[in-house]
């Protein structure tokens, strides 16, 4: 396999170098070495089962939960943190790279409660400041106007794209460096679809966003820079608009005209 276009390493939020992943004897990510850029939106594609997540997961150390994973390489965050590093505040990690699931997953708690929670994981904060951080959370999503008289409601108790919403409210209201999002919106109608993309577009104004798509025309609508994975190995990774209009691997072009996958 030749050598891919790595991205620019002095715009990275995070770098990746040769990272190589094995869950037991199996080897699920080789050699993976990308550059993501700050305030952009990467687009992580690929068939099934080929790493999309298990790659995601590395960048906020989710791996960690699954007890056979051996990684090796670099992972390096804002140029100096070492996100493999054991020593490292896993917490304090997970707080600054946030991450948003497939199914929306609110706690069985409030809507309130949804989103102060985490802030008061963060630290000591004022009932005042509290319900100012949470409104601003939910306004950034969208979502205020909809649920700002049944605050006291469950979480659970909201519409698949309301409750992704939700979750990205929570996510935001910590005040991460970086979002992760793994299919945010397969479970969900096109209506909701689309309210999830436009919010996206708007995070990486203060964010930075890593997404796993199945869906090419949602990769190509939203994303900056897209990288197309096949078992385990980054086979192409370039800006979005020449990726998906001049590919420059043949198995690339197969995956997106959806001759395969
Ligand atoms: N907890 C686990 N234990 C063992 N193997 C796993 C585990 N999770 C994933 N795998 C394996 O690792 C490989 C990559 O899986 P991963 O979930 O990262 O793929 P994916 O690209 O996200 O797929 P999909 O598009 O279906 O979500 C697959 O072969 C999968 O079977
Ligand atoms: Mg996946």
């Amino acid at each position: 396999m030749e050598t891919q276009p790595q991205g620019n390493e002095d715009q990275a939020i995070l770098a990746l170098e040769k990272v190589n992943l094995h869950y037991g004897d199996k080897h699920v990510l080789q050699n993976v070495t990308m550059n993501i850029a700050a305030h952009s939106i990467t687009a992580l594609i690929g068939p099934s089962g080929c790493g999309k997540s298990t790659l995601l997961r590395c960048l906020n150390r989710m791996n960690d939960l699954i007890e056979t994973t051996r990684i090796e390489g670099s992972i390096k965050y804002a140029h100096s943190i070492e996100i493999n590093d054991k020593h490292l505040d896993v917490t304090e990690l997970r707080r600054k790279i946030g991450m948003v699931f497939q199914k929306p997953n609110p706690f069985p708690k409030s809507i309130y409660e949804n989103i102060a929670y985490g802030i008061r994981i963060v630290g000591r904060t004022p009932k005042s400041e509290l319900d100012d951080r949470v409104e601003d959370a939910l306004k950034k999503v969208g979502l205020w106007k909809e649920v700002s008289d049944r605050m006291k409601d469950s979480g659970m108790a909201l519409s698949g794209g309301q409750a992704q919403r939700l979750c990205i409210a929570r996510t935001i209201a910590t005040k991460p460096d970086i979002i992760l999002m793994d299919e945010p919106t397969s479970a969900l109608d096109p209506m909701s679809t689309a309210t999830i993309e436009e919010l996206t577009l708007e995070l990486k104004e203060n964010y930075t966003v890593v997404i796993v798509t199945h869906n090419m025309q949602q990769a190509a609508r939203i994303s900056d820079a897209t990288a197309f994975f096949y078992l385990g190995e980054l086979i192409e990774y370039n800006p979005t608009k020449l990726m998906f209009t001049r590919p420059e691997q043949k198995r690339t072009e197969d995956y997106i005209t959806g001759r395969f996958g």
